[in-house]
């Protein structure tokens, strides 16, 4: 057996004996549909996982040739999916504001206007991409700025990695400054453009990014409808409902209206594989919208708390079946770690009375993730058939890891451990499409 290695060759058959943890693609709940393999291995050619199993069951059917990378005492668990980021707000992460509206205008926009500049663009792509594989995180819905350029350089960096990457050109053109507007018909004219030369080319698919409602005019809004009717399979991302000032504001800026959430039903942009962030100021049927329309809540814990937005109410998402998944929102988020997302998810459904256990965080992190993205068994499993984009989480990351994983009594404490204690330093090693894209010093 070898010890794992940096070179290679992809096109080979590579396995990695660990613990696996997965879920499976059924209608059942995370609970049952969760796989514990705790001596197992992982069979990964031409970027694809070809098989996942027992070690005893798997090893004498390798090719000949095989290297088998020693990860034990280690877990491999599917690279996690962040639903909700924004790459140009890497370098004023942990910036004070008094709420979300003075955030934005002192701190994010003039940080958005250097994008402008492909250089800038190009450099921050490259240090974001990095940061996301040093967390585990091999899938992630990005936001990049108004200018088309910034879409064109985190594309670009994302396909030279072969990393599967789902992105957008900010639309906005209105209430914000002048330097980052654009206009219906530039908004739309780019963002075809980026989308008919990314989505699909390679890893990268394309998300349609109207900023929020009170940023695009009602032109834009219905220029947003006609590229999403036009290209169904694209995905659309925005935010809705994170902060009161912000759905007061929206109510005024759109009369008529039942709610913020209708606003965007009513332009078309509730569907499959649309993704609102934050979704904390909804009632009960802005849920059972969401839910029908098949579109998904990006829940953001720790930009919430951050900027003091509000208490997501996991309680009532799950009562009512509304897609839910864990984002960072970076750089309103105060991490990049999914792991300390779960952190704070765990915490905000606490102080609402829900319990929400490690296995559906993970589950929401991974699999869930990928259901509700329509990527079932392209990402978030170690199923075969599935891109191998996978991590390995070290439970001795640390000392304070070590000690509580060596009292752990069951998978949900193991889990529980690492969301709550785990952070960059637990991932030992993060693959994607079967390459080493991360290893831990
Ligand atoms: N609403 C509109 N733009 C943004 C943004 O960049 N971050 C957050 N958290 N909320 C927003
Ligand atoms: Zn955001």
């Amino acid at each position: 057996m070898t010890s794992p290695t940096n070179a290679q060759a992809v096109s080979e058959a590579q396995a990695y004996r660990a613990q696996l943890l997965y879920f499976r693609d059924t209608p059942k709940a995370e609970d049952e549909a969760c796989e514990w393999v705790r001596d197992g291995l992982l069979v990964v050619r031409d970027g694809h996982i070809t098989h996942c199993g027992g070690y005893d069951q798997l090893i004498g059917q390798l090719p000949t040739g095989t290297a088998v990378h020693d990860w034990r005492g280690h877990l491999i668990t599917p690279g996690f999916i962040d639903t909700h980021i924004h790459y140009p707000q890497t370098d004023m992460i942990a910036s004070p504001a008094p709420g979300l509206l003075p955030w934005l205008e002192t701190y994010t926009f003039p940080t958005e206007r250097r994008f402008e500049d492909p250089a800038y663009a190009q450099d921050v792509a490259q240090f974001f991409l990095d940061e996301l594989m040093r967390c585990g995180t091999t899938t992630a819905m990005v936001y990049c700025t108004v200018h088309p350029g910034s879409a064109q350089a985190f594309f670009e960096e994302s396909h030279a990695r072969n990393l599967r990457m789902i992105a957008g050109k900010v639309m906005m053109d209105r209430n914000c400054p002048d330097y980052l507007r654009d206009t219906a018909e530039s908004g739309a004219r780019d963002s075809e453009m980026l989308l008919r030369r990314w989505h699909g080319t390679g890893r990268q698919l394309y998300a349609l990014t109207p900023r929020f409602a009170p940023t695009s005019t009602p032109e834009q809004l219905g220029r947003c409808r006609e590229l999403a009717q036009a290209y169904p399979d694209v995905f659309i991302q925005s935010h809705v409902a994170e902060n009161r000032d912000e759905v007061k504001w929206v109510m005024d800026l759109f009369p008529g209206h039942r709610s913020y959430l209708d606003i965007y039903d009513r332009y078309g942009l509730l569907r499959p594989r649309a993704v609102y962030g934050h979704c904390v100021w909804l009632d009960d049927d802005d849920r059972r919208r969401l839910r029908d329309s098949g579109a998904v809540a990006a829940h953001c814990p720790t930009s919430n708390q951050f900027l003091g937005s509000g208490l997501f109410d996991h309680a009532a998402a799950q009562d009512f079946g509304t897609p839910v998944t864990l984002a960072t929102d970076v750089g309103g988020g105060s991490s990049f770690s999914m792991l300390q997302t779960m952190n704070e998810a765990h915490k905000v459904a606490r102080l609402s009375g829900h319990h929400l256990t490690a296995r559906r965080m993970f589950w929401q992190a991974t699999q869930g993730a990928a259901k509700h993205l329509g990527l079932t068994g392209q990402i978030g499993t170690l199923e075969a058939g599935a891109e191998a984009d996978f991590i390995v989480l070290n439970p001795t990351a640390t000392p304070l890891l070590a000690r509580r994983t060596a009292r752990t009594e069951s998978l949900e404490e193991l889990l529980f451990a690492f969301a709550m204690l785990g952070d960059d330093r637990a991932v030992a090693a993060t693959y994607a499409a079967g390459r080493e894209v991360h290893r831990r010093a």
